[in-house]
Formats: C-alpha cells, structure tokens, sequence
C-alpha cells in the first residue's frame, strides 16, 4: 500500500511538474529570454515551444537556431514583440558553405531591408593574378592568400567574362546583397506564429497531446514493475492481493 501511494504521488508530481514549470529560460544568464513559441530542446519540456522553434545552447553559452534546411544561425536576439530573430553565421560567413537559404517549409522569412531582394549565386574561385572585369561581386570572407572569390547571379550569362579563367566552386540559393557582402552579417529573420497562438497557454489545447505521450510513456515504464509486483503477490497471499489489485486498479484508470 505504501509503495502504491508513493506510486501515485509520483505520477501526479510528474503531472504537476510539467503543467507549471517555468517555461522562461535562456542560454548562460547574458543570452535572450527564450520563451513561447520557442524553447531549448533537452532542457524545456515539450510543451514550452512549438514544434520547429527548438533552440539550443552552444557549449559556450550562444543561442543556436537550427533550421529545417541544415542552415545553423547564432541568435543575437529575440523581439518577441515584433516576432523578429537577429543572427549571424556562426563563423561570420553566409556564403561559405554550400547552403541552400531557402527558409522554405519552416515557420521563418528572411527579413530583407529596403529594395534588398534574395538571388541565387554561382561562386567562383580565382587567381588574384589575372586582371579581371569587375562583373562578379567579391565575397570578402572566402578570400584566401593569391586567391578570391566572386560571385555571379546565377541566371545571369558568364560567356564573355573574364570569370571564365576561374573556378566554378558552388551554387548558393536565396542570399541578400548584404548576406554575400558583409562580413559577419547580421541577418533578420521574421516567424508566424503558430496558428494556436502566441502563447503556451493559448497553444495548451494543441501541445498537451505531446506532454500526454510522455505522460503516459512513464506511465507504462512505471507501472509495468507494479504489474509485476501485483502479479507475484497474487501467488503469495490473499491479505497482498486486496491493496494490490485495488491499486491496480487506481492507476490504469488514472
Ligand atoms: C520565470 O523565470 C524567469 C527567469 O528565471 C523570471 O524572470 C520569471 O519572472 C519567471 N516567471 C514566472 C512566472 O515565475
Ligand atoms: C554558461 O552559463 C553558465 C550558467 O549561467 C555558467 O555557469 C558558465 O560558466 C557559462 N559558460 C561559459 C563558457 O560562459
Ligand atoms: C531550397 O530549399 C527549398 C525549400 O526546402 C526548396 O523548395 C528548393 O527547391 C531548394 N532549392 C535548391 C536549389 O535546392
Ligand atoms: C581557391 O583555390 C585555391 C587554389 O586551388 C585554394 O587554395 C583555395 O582554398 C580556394 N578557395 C576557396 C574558398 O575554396
């Protein structure tokens, strides 16, 4: 009977727990507030965020959005009000790797300044050598030692120029002027919020199926020892069955 008390006082403690837990958190006490629609995978239960706005924490304390598409930003800051996100490239480099910008399936736009529009580039790898027309755009940060790297609008016809000499490296897709450009660029990305709503509390209806499977997942992973338990005092003795089944029996219902 007091193991079974224990038992039930725990589930209800593991209910109670997740419902009023603090959602609010951040990574270090210096990063941004982290709260609805986002929350730190690991570390906040389910419920805290909606499912696509999972953050996590860097070793060294930086906040770090991963994106559907492999594309990991650093996140400076959250206005929640204004449902922006400033980031930059974790090493201060958009176009450095073979990155597709798309924010396509997820719940974030990239937030374009005035008259800036996203293009798709080609990059080309050249010698710092030959003399060249000035038709590419040097990406500043994948220059190296006799060699730089420009990039091309990707629909435009490279036939007559000098780029030809180059190397082609790789296509990036859905980069700003200033993403290319500028190095460590500090990036502006808007949300929608989820359709629920804007806040946990709002969203509760939509998330706590989540939270239930959980629930109902250490429920079974607990009770599955007390089946066992019941079912051993079932062969011992009659004064053992009669608080055991009748505990038994609270559980599966709750
Ligand atoms: C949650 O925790 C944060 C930081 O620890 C604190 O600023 C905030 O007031 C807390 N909110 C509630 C409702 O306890
Ligand atoms: C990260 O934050 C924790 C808690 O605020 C702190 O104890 C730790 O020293 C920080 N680590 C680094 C590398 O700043
Ligand atoms: C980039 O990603 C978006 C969304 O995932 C996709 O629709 C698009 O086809 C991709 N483009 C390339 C060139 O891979
Ligand atoms: C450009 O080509 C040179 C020589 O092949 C190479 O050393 C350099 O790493 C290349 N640059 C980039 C950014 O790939």
């Amino acid at each position: 009977m007091v193991a079974c008390l224990f038992y039930v006082l725990f589930v209800v403690f593991v209910a109670g727990h997740g419902a009023g837990l603090n959602c609010t958190g951040s990574c270090g006490n210096d990063g941004p507030d982290i709260r609805f629609p986002f929350r730190i995978k690991d570390e906040q239960p389910d419920h805290c965020g909606y499912p696509g706005f999972d953050l996590s924490c860097s070793d060294d304390n930086s906040t770090v959005l991963e994106l559907p598409t492999g594309v990991s930003l650093l996140i400076e800051e959250i206005d929640y009000r204004h449902r922006l996100v400033h980031a930059r490239d974790p090493l201060g480099c958009f176009p450095r790797k073979r990155l597709n910008f798309s924010l396509g399936a997820s719940h974030f736009q990239i937030k374009t300044q005035n008259n800036e529009w996203l293009y798709d580039w080609t990059l080309f790898n050249c010698s710092s050598n030959e003399k060249r027309s000035p038709y590419g755009n040097k990406i500043p940060c994948l220059g190296a030692f006799n060699h730089d790297v420009y990039a091309v609008e990707s629909y435009d016809t490279i036939s007559d120029s000098d780029l030809l000499s180059c190397t082609k490296m790789y296509n990036i897709y859905g980069f700003t002027y200033g993403m290319l450009l500028e190095e460590n660029y500090r990036l502006t990305i808007s949300w929608f919020n989820p359709t629920c709503g804007s806040s946990e509390a709002e969203c509760y209806g939509f998330l706590k199926h989540s939270v239930r499977r959980k629930l109902l997942i250490t429920g079974v992973i607990l009770g599955l020892p007390l089946f066992a338990m019941v079912i051993i005092a079932l062969y011992r003795a009659y004064s053992v069955i009669k608080p055991g089944l009748s505990c038994f029996w609270m559980i599966t219902e709750h």
